[in-house]
């Protein structure tokens, strides 16, 4: 398999494009950035005619799969009569109505348009409604590319002691950022005891699909909320991979614990551009009462909230059946991925949730983000490169993404894939 067209329209764009890709993890495909034309259920076609079945799902956001039917038509509707007007629409708030009635403890909702803008106002308002500037994050979480949240993982613990991942990143924001190890209450216990008064915000993955693919240990979501609000510190799940993803209220839903704030991007408009910053009206209202300032030109635009509202609708159909199967077929999956590793004889282990896992080529289960800096992710790379002859994309860093467009016969067609690709690639 060549990708000539891929290599060839990749050597073009890095002579226009910065970089020849849009996105800096888009770069390090292998065996180079591909292109793609179509994309139509759970499949994609790359610029040489190469069809595969997609588990990257562009990083998640393709819950519905590729061009279903309902969105493309919501969109096409609104997309004929109104792009976008810089005022209200109706669509804000009938998308609003129902993100309150999916999401627990959901009260009010603000729209933007990424999940690192959304990350930026939670902290925002968190800091506005406690009075303080300290937030605390975990190594290995990811809530987007602004300079005040974009940690290297090797580094935090103490104040001061984060540091930056990009050249011409400011280093003064992360002055005020303390990075984590994740899972361990007694940490956050220390670090809310040593500043006092000083911190307004705990954010973290609730279920980590960046760095890992790790359960929080049981008890340990529950934990930080029962420390937040005894220190009147504000709780903000990033949900941006696992909302409307590992459960339709997502992961507050499945662990039963509501933050204070959540935020949402990816899913929510099945591969639209809208992010939701989601939750408490006490602390949402701030916006409403000026205090906070929110703005965007394409905030809560028609064509993003009517891909959302066809989005919600169909995963919200025969209470969650959508959501329910993706989980099942995920699994399936995850089984015949272990059965392969078992019969090969090939260390291997696959964690996570049906619908967004991982798998590493060791034998035993990350369960800490400081395992991945030891972890070789080489020969796993190479296993990825082998599936795309076998009809299969998958992301190089180990995850996999399962959509509702996914089938039975997929699934099935995907782990003999895996079998052989595995065998071909085995030392
Ligand atoms: C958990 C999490 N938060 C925030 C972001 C940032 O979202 P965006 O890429 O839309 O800015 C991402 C992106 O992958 C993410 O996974």
């Amino acid at each position: 398999m060549s990708f000539a067209k891929s290599r060839e329209w990749f050597a073009r764009a890095q002579k226009s494009l910065a970089g020849g890709t849009s996105s800096v993890f888009r770069k390090k495909q292998k065996p180079t950035p591909l292109y793609f034309t179509k994309g139509e259920g759970s499949r994609v076609w790359d610029a040489d005619g190469t069809e595969m079945i997609d588990y990257t799902l562009a990083y998640g956001p393709q819950i519905l799969g590729h061009s279903h039917p309902a969105l493309v038509a919501a969109v096409q509707e609104q997309v004929a009569i109104g792009q976008t007007y810089g005022a209200q629409c109706e669509l804000e708030f009938i998308v609003a109505e129902k993100l309150l009635s999916i999401l627990p403890g959901c009260e009010r909702v603000t729209y933007a348009t990424t999940g690192s803008e959304a990350v930026q106002v939670a902290l925002r308002l968190a800091r506005a409604k406690t009075g303080r500037s300290k937030i605390v994050r975990f190594a290995g979480h990811y809530h987007g590319w602004m300079d005040n949240i974009l940690v290297d993982p090797r580094a935090g613990g103490e104040l001061g002691a984060c540091r930056t991942v990009s050249a011409g990143q400011a280093e003064g924001p992360l002055q005020d950022v303390l990075c984590l190890p994740w899972n361990d209450l007694k940490v956050v216990e220390a670090a809310l005891a040593r500043y006092p008064g000083e911190i307004a915000a705990v954010i973290l993955e609730p279920f980590l699909a960046n760095g890992g693919g790790i359960e929080p240990r049981p008890g340990y979501l529950q934990g930080l909320r029962d420390i937040c609000t005894a220190a009147d510190v504000v709780l903000i799940f990033d949900e941006v991979i696992t909302g409307f993803r590992v459960a339709l209220g997502g992961a507050a839903e499945l662990y039963g614990v509501t933050p204070d704030l959540s935020v949402f991007g990816k899913a929510v408009a099945g591969g639209f551009p809208l992010s939701v910053v989601a939750g408490k009206a006490a602390i949402l209202d701030q916006i409403a009462e000026g205090r906070v300032f929110h703005a965007g030109t394409l905030n809560g635009n028609p064509i993003s909230l009517a891909a959302a509202l066809a989005t919600l609708t169909e995963l919200e159909k025969d209470n969650g059946a959508a959501l329910k199967r993706v989980r099942q077929l995920g699994e399936r999956l995850q089984d015949g991925m272990r059965r392969v590793y078992a019969e090969r004889g090939q260390p291997g282990v696959v964690q996570g949730r049906g619908s967004v896992f991982w798998t590493y080529l060791r034998a035993t289960p990350i369960d800490d983000n400081s395992q991945l800096a030891s972890y070789d992710g080489a020969p796993y790379v190479a296993l990825t490169e082998a599936l795309m002859p076998e009809g299969v994309l998958v992301m190089g860093s180990g995850r996999w993404y399962v959509s509702t467009a996914h089938t039975a016969q997929d699934i099935d067609l995907t782990v003999k894939a895996f079998d052989r690709a595995l065998a071909q690639r085995q030392v």
